[in-house]
Order: structure tokens, then sequence, then C-alpha cells
């Protein structure tokens, strides 16, 4: 398809309109669960590639991260330009400034591998097109909303839920293993053994 500079602007302007440009002040992500290894771990950003971090446990052991580090400081970005749904929570981005000369703004992706049944949420830096939108509930518990039901066939639409499918996992990313938070893709558990069902919660500094 041959793009016009009219096409190209239009989809300039979308995605400028899109912009989630209102910051949150600073908060940890604490984790809480049954298992009594991950209640109360809170949340780093675990080096993953050039610039790209996943969310790991700050004390799990694991073959690329041996030692405890420090928990993360995550900030949420939220739109002066997007209406927030009447019968949901207000959509934005999870965003971190990774420590360089500049500090550089990232946020969080999904990363999906087709042959698993999670995804892997990264620090990428900048915002796009990818970049996951999530929100937090009245309790301060981060969700994915959706307003798509798939357990009805033909899905219904329209009625906004949210979902808190988080896991804390053993993953394995281009080389890296750590103990992360991940996504369950639809209902069941993630394949790989010993996971745990988490919430996240939001704790202000
Ligand atoms: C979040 O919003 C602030 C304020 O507009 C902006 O400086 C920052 O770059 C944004 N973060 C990302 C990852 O876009
Ligand atoms: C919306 O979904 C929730 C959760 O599945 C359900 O309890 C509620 O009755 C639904 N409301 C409507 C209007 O369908």
């Amino acid at each position: 398809m041959k793009l016009t500079t009219a096409t190209i602007t239009l989809a300039f302007v979308a995605l400028t309109s899109a912009q989630y440009d209102v910051e949150s002040k600073d908060f940890r992500l604490v984790l809480s669960s049954k298992d009594s290894t991950v209640n109360g771990q809170t949340l780093s950003a675990c080096h993953t590639g050039a610039a790209i971090e996943s969310l790991c446990l700050s004390g799990k052991p694991s073959t690329s991260k041996p030692d405890p580090i420090a928990a993360a400081t995550f900030r949420f970005n939220t739109s002066s330009n997007v209406e927030t749904p009447s019968d949901g929570d207000v959509p934005g981005i999870l965003t971190y400034k990774l420590n360089a000369t500049p500090p550089i703004p990232s946020s969080l992706e999904f990363f999906y591998d087709p042959i698993t049944n999670y995804a892997l949420p990264l620090l990428f830096p900048g915002q796009g097109a990818d970049t996951q939108t999530l929100a937090f509930d009245s309790k301060n518990l981060l969700n994915k909303q959706g307003y798509v039901n798939y357990k009805t066939s033909p899905p219904t639409a329209g009625n906004t839920t949210a979902y808190y499918r988080w896991y804390a996992c053993q993953t394995y990313f281009s080389g890296y293993q750590y103990v992360n938070l991940v996504w369950a893709l639809g209902e069941g558990k993630p394949e790989t053994p010993g996971c745990a069902k988490v919430d996240v919660k939001r704790v202000f500094i």
C-alpha cells in the first residue's frame, strides 16, 4: 500500500492525540500472594536487553540476579485528552525512568511469544502504539480493563470488566532469567511450573 502524506499525517495525529502526558506521583509496586516467598515482594527493573527491563521481584534470587536489588520507582501516566469510561477506571500507562544521562522515560509493553500462554511485561524507551494501557482500581490494584466477554459465543461486548491476571514466574527472555511479573493470557495459569498468583498494589512513596 502506498501511503499518502495525508494518511501519514492522520496516523500521526491519531498517535499524538493518545499521548499519556499527565504523570502521577512516584510509587512502588508491591505484591501480595498466598505464596509466602512472594508475598510483600516489591518489583524492580531488571536489565533484559539494551534499554529494556523486565519487572523482576526485588528479593527473589535467579540465574541473572543472584542477590536482592532495590525496588524501582514507577509512575502512571494518564492522558489529558482520553476520556475516562463511565464504567471503568482511568486508563494510563506504567512508566519508569531508566537511570542514564539524561534519564530515559520508558513505558510498559507486553511481549508475546505465540507458543506460550502468558505475556512478559517489558519496559521500553518512550511510548508508542504497542504501549500497554492499564488501570488502577479504588484499592490501588493494577488491572487490565476489557469490554469483550470471550466466554460467550459469539463474544459479547459492552460490559467493562477489570482483570487481574498477574503471576510471578521464572522467565526466560533473550538469555536473561529472572523471577518476573507476567500476565496470563486467558483464565488459566501460566504453563511454567511454580508460578504464584499475585496482586500488584501501588504504594505511593
Ligand atoms: C510521562 O509524562 C511526563 C509528563 O508529561 C513526560 O515527561 C514523560 O516523558 C512521560 N513518560 C513517558 C514514558 O512517555
Ligand atoms: C458485567 O460483567 C460482570 C462480571 O462478569 C457481571 O457481574 C455483570 O452482571 C455484567 N453486567 C451486565 C450489564 O452485563
